[in-house]
């Protein structure tokens, strides 16, 4: 069997489109503040991507690029500054954080209805409660639509997350309970992670480690999402947590690195960007 490629690329520019169109309508443009403190190149590119994504669908864009050196204090003034600045609809503070810094408190210091990323508390806990009402993390929503998109069914489905990070994996397993899967979430140390995941029929790689799942670990048929975004030595090209070459012929649906998971997570989000803009004015046109 070859696997057929779920083409997050391709998906992505249609939401951007929508996203775009949408925006369109509203009496001002949605704005987006990214904030990177210190130089960490992988940042740097994330947060590039992050902002043309914004422009080339119209929004407003600012970046406030500070030393690592900035105080926790410091920049916590700062997000709460962004928190009061009408011409901002989200927020987003690009992890990692140097150490001296809080990543919780920083979290914690974004309005939760500008809070982009849905990494708050309020919005994880709307997530926990199975509510749709808050703004959900963008990669794991974006796991979402490229199943919805390869009309994967997630109810009833045993699905096994690689990796419990608050980013990725414990959101994203919310997620898929909320939807009705069988959800099992493995970490270092699970034991026997290959008879774990062979029981998948949606296994998704989350962990950073290139190469990790190989085909012998999947399922035949079953559906494999690799967020894994690993620089190989050479410097230059991306590969998955997912060994795609043995996967593919064993997985019924995969997704690529690159042009899987990675533009879902920027399309998403714009569309969080969008949504917190929507309801900032209709609360506006309510008072
Ligand atoms: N670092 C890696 N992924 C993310 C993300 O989705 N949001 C933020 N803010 N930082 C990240």
């Amino acid at each position: 069997m070859t696997a057929q490629i779920i083409d997050g690329k391709a998906l992505a520019q249609t939401i951007a489109a929508q996203c775009r169109e949408q925006a369109r309508a509203l009496d001002r443009a949605p704005g987006l503040a990214v904030i990177i403190v210190g130089d960490n190149p992988a940042s740097a590119v994330y947060v590039r991507n992050k902002q043309r994504a914004c422009e080339e669908a119209g929004f407003y864009s600012q970046k406030i690029a500070l030393p690592d050196s900035i105080s926790e204090a410091e920049l916590l003034a700062k997000v709460r500054a962004l928190g009061e600045d009408s011409r901002i609809d989200g927020i987003l503070v690009q992890l990692p954080l140097p150490p001296h810094i809080s990543g919780a408190r920083v979290t914690n210091a974004i309005l939760p209805h500008k809070d982009v990323d849905g990494f708050h508390p309020q919005n994880i806990g709307a997530l926990a409660l199975g509510k749709d009402e808050g703004l959900a993390p963008c990669t794991p929503a974006g796991c979402i639509r490229l199943l919805e998109s390869a009309d994967v069914a997630v109810s009833g489905a045993n699905a096994v997350i690689v990796g419990r990070s608050n980013i990725v994996g414990k959101p994203l397993a919310l997620m898929m309970i909320n939807r009705g899967a069988t959800v099992t979430v493995c970490n270092s140390k699970t034991r026997d992670l290959a008879a774990v995941c062979g029981g998948a029929d949606i296994l998704v790689a989350a962990v950073g480690r290139a190469g990790l799942i190989t085909g012998d670990m999947v399922k035949p048929g079953a559906t494999v999402i690799d967020v894994g975004i690993n620089r190989l030595p050479d410097g230059k090209k991306i590969t998955g947590d997912v060994d795609f070459e043995s996967a593919a012929k064993i997985a019924g649906h995969i997704t690529p690195v690159p042009g899987g998971v990675g533009p879902m997570t920027i399309a998403m989000l714009l569309a969080n960007t969008l949504r917190a803009a929507q309801a900032a004015r209709a609360a506006s046109a309510a008072a």
